[in-house]
């Protein structure tokens, strides 16, 4: 795992978005696999300014999107698919067909279970995600895969723990009715992926990146299966670093992957 322990969140975002842009640049046909939730907001506001700034295109981009929750249709403004036309589709040059959102606005179990098969076939056709971006849950979630999800799980239907229920409350109107299932990419699906890159700002998630970066591999704490990738790298805020036991060498690593980078090994 490579860890990196910025000041603020703000340069989280612009870290991650130089690492989007780098794929867009270095592959000719970029897959992103893309998150939801408050975190990665700051990066998409970044890659539309590159993007309106000319600095990038997204034309030759294909995205997935983690999970998408089940109960609400597309058009609810809380759907994860009106999230990602809002902050990042609907402004940059990226074509329409290419976006895929796990599609679960059925109430049919079956035609759920075939949209969850239909998406890991996507993702393959496509020839697999180059990059996926990833926030984490206050429990360690990665997309909506809850404590104790298999980590050779695939793309299916999960039912969300309270707590994540009680964390995304707050974007539900009072008394709206809020769901508590999701189609969610498995975490074998986000494993495979070529390289992952999990943003987390803010004090309260430091629980659960200490559990991630340095507990032990547990189906309890759902992100510690990065630890089983070649190439994860989890960007951090000071604050999301608070509790990490070792921060200090986590930062000598950096100055050393640095001047590797320059050919020096003093
Ligand atoms: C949701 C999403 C996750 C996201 C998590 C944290 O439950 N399914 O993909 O990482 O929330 O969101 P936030 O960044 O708002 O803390």
């Amino acid at each position: 795992m490579q860890v990196i322990i910025l000041p603020s969140a703000h340069e989280v975002a612009l870290y991650a978005a130089d690492r989007v842009v780098d794929v867009i640049n270095t592959k000719p046909d970029p897959v992103l696999g893309l998150a939801t939730g408050s975190t990665p907001i700051a990066l998409y506001k970044e890659l539309v300014a590159r993007y309106q700034a000319k600095n990038v295109s997204f034309r030759r981009v294909t995205s997935f999107n983690l999970d998408e929750y089940i109960g609400i249709t597309d058009a609810h403004q809380q759907s994860y698919r009106a999230f990602m036309e809002h902050y990042l589709f609907e402004q940059i040059d990226i074509f329409d067909e290419n976006t895929h959102v796990p599609i679960a606005d059925s109430q049919d179990v079956d035609v759920l279970k075939r949209s969850a098969q239909d998406y890991e076939q996507c993702i393959q056709l496509a020839g697999g995600i180059d990059l996926q971006i990833l926030g984490i849950g206050l429990n360690g979630h990665i997309g909506f895969n809850e404590p104790t999800s298999s980590f050779a799980s695939r793309t299916r239907i999960k039912t969300l723990s309270e707590s994540t229920v009680v964390a995304n409350k707050r974007f539900f109107e009072e008394g709206e009715y809020q769901p508590h299932l999701a189609l969610t990419m498995g975490i074998g699906t986000i494993l495979e992926s070529k390289s992952v890159l999990l943003m987390a700002t803010g004090k309260t998630k430091a629980e659960a990146v200490k559990a991630m970066i340095e507990g032990p591999l547990s189906a309890m704490c759902p992100a510690s299966a990065l630890q089983l990738h070649e190439a994860a790298t989890i960007v951090l805020d000071e604050e999301a670093a608070g509790l990490l036991e070792l921060k200090e060498y986590y930062q000598w690593c950096e100055q050393k992957r640095q001047q590797l980078h320059e050919g020096s090994l003093a």
